[in-house]
């Protein structure tokens, strides 16, 4: 079940119930993604806020969510391992590997300066490139806040393109 409530009003609100009445409706009002237990249960959810395919994780105790299409060539973040780099939760791409923050949606990559006396390799950010979204939880229920698409960011090409691939299933 998918509901966009106004955001003072969807506290008081049983999402159970369809026979509530009228709800105010707004296009930016946080987006009804599932039940904070079965999310827990399964880890990952794919699903759609205002027609953006979205995943939202389930990690060591906190929600994250972002674009689900990769920004470097669209693959399926749905997918990919969870590993911690930097002190950083991150999604690792299952395509090409790449690594991208859970809370930032920032690509990290690995850089020796050769000027160095013994280069180190050390993680280095290439600046937020995949759109992450805001979590909400209330009463149990997770709600997703649509994105404010006035910067635009990389992931939002394959945003785009990954409209139509709709695959809304649970899965670890
Ligand atoms: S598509 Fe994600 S790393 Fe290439």
């Amino acid at each position: 079940m998918q509901g966009r409530l106004h955001p003072a009003s969807y506290k008081d609100m049983d999402l159970c119930s369809s026979s509530k009445g009228a709800v105010e409706m707004e296009p930016d009002a946080p987006v009804y993604v599932g039940k904070e237990d079965d999310i827990k249960k399964s880890q990952r959810i794919t699903t759609k806020v205002n027609d953006r395919e979205v995943v939202i994780f389930y990690h060591e105790g906190k929600f994250y969510a972002m674009d689900a299409c990769c920004y470097h060539a669209g693959g399926p973040l749905r997918l990919g391992e969870i590993e911690d780099i930097n002190g950083q939760p991150c999604i690792i791409c299952p395509w090409h590997k790449y690594k991208i923050t859970l809370e930032t949606g920032e690509g990290l990559y690995q850089a020796i300066n050769p000027m160095e006396p013994s280069p180190t390799p050390r993680w280095r950010s290439k600046g937020v490139k995949q759109r992450i979204h805001k979590v909400t939880i209330d009463n149990g229920n997770v709600y997703v806040s649509p994105p404010d698409l006035s910067v635009s960011l990389a992931s939002d090409y394959y945003a785009d393109k990954c409209k139509n691939n709709g695959d809304f299933t649970m899965e670890k």
